[in-house]
């Protein structure tokens, strides 16, 4: 049986070899090819899962950015509320952020920005029904002593004016607006919060038992913070906080990346920046950037290639999601699904 069968083989072996050895190699060289690309795909697809892939899940066309523009008390607030809320999310932008950051360009709101990861966690937010009411500071920055209490009694009055007081209240803020819910939730009382990109002002506050439940969204890479927000997690489980962290990792970029995510960039233009990119160096030969859109010169860049925008927001569009990429310092929807699932599992 095994002599028969290896003499078998072994002839099959060399006619292959004689004959279809070339061919065979060339197939399984394809094969193998397709493989690695299969999985090179795979990879920052994955990681950018949720809202690349859960963008048809959105349903954008169910769910229209739509706000509302107040003045109150000097305050810029906007806002929107989706048929039966279930919640209110209030949104605090980071240092020169502002509340028209958050819904795009329209009728009611003419000077709205629409940045790409702040409207896709308004969209998110609506989907879930959840009434979303964000607010601008009066400085660059939040101030955590003079405005704590201002946007507090902004929040109290807004509630009561919707009549939506029966309905749980929740908070994320990003950077100094993180800093700023952190502050706020030890005032006015949130059923959950989310703090993105800060560590927190915790060892300002008496933080007890009864401080709100808090995921940390953060970029591990900002070492010197994941440091203080480990320290931060540790000490407030210790309290009896309802504490947990999720980690917004860097992102490849390939020649769709600023297409999939920028609202209004085409594929081609796309495309041609990546390729500039790889050109200048500033994406190394995996797709990673090597340094925070903030510092690497790709303005410059696009200018002497004269490559044109169709529109000059997209500048900080573009940004925006390089410093996503980079995974340093920016905020970040990726994580809307375990954001709004902390959310909802912690309403009452
Ligand atoms: C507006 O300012 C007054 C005076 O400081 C204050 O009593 C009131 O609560 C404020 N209203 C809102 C909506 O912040």
């Amino acid at each position: 049986m095994y002599n028969k069968n290896s003499t078998k083989w072994q002839k099959r072996l060399t006619k292959l070899q004689s004959i279809r050895l070339p061919l065979l190699i060339t197939v399984m060289a394809l094969m193998f090819v397709i493989f690695l690309v299969g999985i090179d795909k795979k990879k920052p697809n994955s990681q950018l899962g949720l809202t690349n892939k859960k963008a048809p899940n959105l349903d954008e066309s169910r769910v229209l950015l739509d706000p509302t523009v107040e003045i109150l008390n000097s305050t810029e607030v906007i806002w929107q509320i989706p048929n039966s809320p279930k919640s209110i999310l209030f949104l605090a932008h980071g240092c020169n952020g502002r509340a028209a950051n958050f819904w795009d360009k329209s009728v009611n709101c003419d000077h709205c920005v629409g940045l790409p990861e702040e409207r896709a966690i308004v969209l998110e937010a609506l989907a879930r029904k959840f009434a979303v009411v964000a607010v601008s500071s009066k400085g660059r920055c939040w101030s955590l002593m003079k405005e704590t209490l201002v946007v507090e009694r902004i929040i109290r009055f807004w509630v009561k004016k919707q009549n939506l007081e029966s309905l749980p209240l929740v908070a994320l803020g990003a950077s100094s607006g993180g800093y700023f819910v952190s502050m706020l939730a030890s005032k006015l009382k949130f059923s959950s919060i989310v703090v993105m990109i800060a560590e927190g002002v915790f060892d300002r506050i008496d933080v007890t038992r009864h401080y709100p439940p808090t995921l940390f969204v953060h970029m591990p890479k900002d070492k010197r913070r994941k440091k203080m927000i480990d320290a931060n997690l540790e000490s407030m489980r210790r309290e009896g906080v309802d504490v947990a962290e999720v980690q917004s990792m860097e992102l490849a970029l390939s020649p769709s990346f600023l297409a999939d995510r920028v609202p209004g960039l085409d594929r081609k233009i796309s495309a041609e920046l990546f390729d500039l990119f790889k050109e200048k160096g500033f994406v190394n030969e995996n797709g990673y950037l090597i340094d925070d859109g903030r510092v690497i010169p790709w303005k410059k860049a696009m200018n002497e290639r004269k490559v044109s925008l169709p529109d000059k927001v997209l500048v900080s569009y573009i940004q925006e999601e390089l410093n996503l990429a980079f995974a340093y310092h920016e905020m970040t929807s990726l994580q809307s699904e375990q954001i709004f699932n902390w959310f909802e599992s912690h309403l009452r």
